[in-house]
């Protein structure tokens, strides 16, 4: 990859991880990718803001992409640090061993991070304050207090009179990025379509838990005019920049619900007797223009999962007894549901209870502060009967108009 110019004498500097076992934050699968994205200003004192994670060759990446525009990590005068997630900050203690002068802004919650997570100390540091701008030459960055954006001590950098916000994760997305295609005008129609899939997948997994937090940060940033966005992950939003905007509002949105007028079907299944209802699950919701996304655990990924639900004002879980409780692979499920505040969902569920019956409960339990309507359930036997079936359908009924009256058009 090599240094790409934004506009004037900002450029990016950028890495795609690109090894198909790769976890995101040892957890994520990232099929596609994904990119982590650092800015460079070359003025009269030379600005980085944000870094590169210490994985791979990537700091020796940013290193050469530097070169491109001459300059060395030791000609960095001031390091902005958006954000100490070490996927943008894992470069930061050894960057700071090779320059000793560069003055770090960051969040008063940041310095002590510095220390903690790169042994840099506190004293190289400049606690920014809400609003505080930096004049470097002709250019003017303004810092934003962003909390929890994704983690408690982010800020976003705005570049006052070129109206460029460097918003770190906030309206980023998984995927990697070609090295011809950096600009949303130079994306396709196609790629437009897989990296909004990939900024909601990546606002599942990330960001959804601080969901109530992106909507202050957006509400903040509603009196900025933005013309670019630049983002460490994903691409830059240079041509219409409302669109992700747009995207991040309505995921963030969500957790208000109602979400879209979808289902999220989880199904698991010992010996195929919760499965033999599957079907009728996914006709029924069919028959009435309901889009169903249908997940099978243990054996898809949690991290698409997610994405989904987060999407689907509708969930549907599908698991039998196992040991008076849940199928464990389902409770690991809807554990991580809890975890990223996946709420406001209208809920059913069903299963073969097999011996002892458990998993009602279970579930009623673990679900007890989600936020869910749980419209109903049904449960069977061992393996439904044709009148299970017929109660099922007729449950599955209710289910439905509850849900179209829940999402209104
Ligand atoms: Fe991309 Fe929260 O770090």
């Amino acid at each position: 990859m090599h240094i790409k110019n934004v506009i004037d004498d900002i450029y990016r500097l950028s890495v795609n991880i690109e090894d198909k076992n790769y976890l995101f934050e040892g957890i994520w699968p990232i099929p596609h990718g994904i990119s982590i994205n650092g800015y460079l200003i070359k003025a009269e004192k030379n600005v980085l803001i944000d870094l590169t994670q210490d994985i791979f060759n990537f700091p020796q990446e940013f290193t050469h992409q530097m070169d491109g525009v001459t300059l060395g990590v030791e000609d960095i005068d001031i390091l902005v640090v958006n954000h100490m997630e070490p996927d943008h900050s894992g470069w930061l203690r050894e960057f700071c061993k090779k320059n000793s002068k560069a003055v770090i802004y960051c969040t008063k919650k940041a310095v002590p991070l510095l220390n903690a997570f790169a042994g840099v100390p506190a004293e190289r540091a400049v606690a920014i304050t809400d609003g505080m701008v930096l004049e470097v030459g002709d250019y003017e960055l303004q810092f934003f207090d962003t909390p929890n954006i994704h983690w408690p001590e982010t800020m976003m950098t705005y570049e006052r009179k070129r109206k460029i916000l460097f918003s770190c994760d906030a309206f980023g997305s998984y995927g990697s990025i070609d090295e011809d295609a950096i600009f949303d005008d130079q994306v396709s129609e196609e790629r437009h379509a897989f990296f909004e899939e990939e900024a909601l997948r990546y606002y599942a997994n990330i960001v959804a838990t601080f969901s109530p937090f992106v909507l202050k940060g957006l509400e903040k940033l509603g009196g900025l005019a933005i013309e670019v966005i630049c983002p460490s992950h994903g691409i830059i939003w240079r041509d219409n920049p409302a669109v992700i905007i747009e995207h991040y509002q309505r995921y963030a949105g969500y957790s208000k619900g109602p979400a879209e007028r979808e289902v999220t079907v989880v199904w698991s299944s010992m010996y195929g007797n919760t499965k033999q209802v599957l079907n009728l699950v996914i006709e029924t919701l069919r028959r009435r223009d309901i889009p169903v996304h249908v997940f099978q655990v243990p054996g898809d990924e949690i991290g698409y999962i997610l994405a989904s639900a987060w999407k689907s004002a509708g969930l549907i879980f599908g698991m039998p007894t196992y040991e008076y409780k849940m199928f464990p692979p389902m409770a690991h499920t809807i554990d991580e549901l809890m975890v990223k505040k996946v709420t406001n969902k209208k809920v059913f569920r069903f299963g073969s209870f097999g011996w002892s019956g458990g998993a009602q409960k279970d579930f009623e339990t673990r679900t007890e502060k989600a936020g869910w309507d749980i419209l109903g359930h049904y449960e069977w036997q061992g393996a439904p009967t044709e009148a299970d079936k017929a109660a099922m359908q007729q449950a599955l009924e209710a289910y439905c108009d509850a849900l179209i009256a829940f999402t209104p058009r």
